[in-house]
């Protein structure tokens, strides 16, 4: 069975597209990666055009990602579950319901910075060197899930 990641932010159009892109970039086909927003605002929406122009500058074409809100569903089809931010955390905590939902959900900058709950920066107000700063931190971090996902296989 394919292992499933989900990449949550808050309007699933700036960082969790951008985490999705880039953590499919470092796993083989049978590992499936999606991103959802805790919020609604973006649904059907395609990423922040910020994002898709700091993805394609590295490779990868994440232009065709639609936004999606996160549902309960997802507890049960994914297997990880990365949250940008401490409030993104919270608000997925907040949903879960049994402790095996619990388990699957971590603060993505706690791969690098272990227990040091740092958040992924919110870029969508800021300047476009945002975008890169954040794109360095989501990739040094989806090197260390994608190391550890693909020993664990
Ligand atoms: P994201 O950034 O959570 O990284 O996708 C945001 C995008 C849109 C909004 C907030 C954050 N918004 O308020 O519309």
């Amino acid at each position: 069975m394919a292992v499933k990641i989900l990449m949550v932010c808050l309007g699933n159009i700036c960082r969790s597209p951008l985490a999705e892109g880039i953590l499919r970039s470092k796993l083989p086909e049978n590992f499936i990666v999606d991103s959802v927003g805790t919020g609604n605002w973006h649904i059907g929406h395609s990423p922040d055009p910020r994002s898709i122009k700091i993805a394609n500058q590295k490779g990868i074409d994440i232009s065709n990602l639609k936004g999606r809100q996160f549902s309960l569903h997802d507890f049960s089809d994914f297997d990880y579950i990365y949250a940008m931010d401490n409030q993104n955390y919270k608000d997925i905590i907040g949903l879960a319901t049994t402790e095996a939902q619990k388990s699957k959900v971590k603060l993505i900058l706690n791969e690098l910075f272990p227990n040091e709950n740092v958040d992924v920066p919110d870029p969508y107000f800021g300047l476009e060197n945002g975008f890169e700063k954040v794109y360095h931190m989501l990739d040094e971090a989806c090197e260390i899930i994608a190391k550890n996902l693909k020993k664990n296989v």
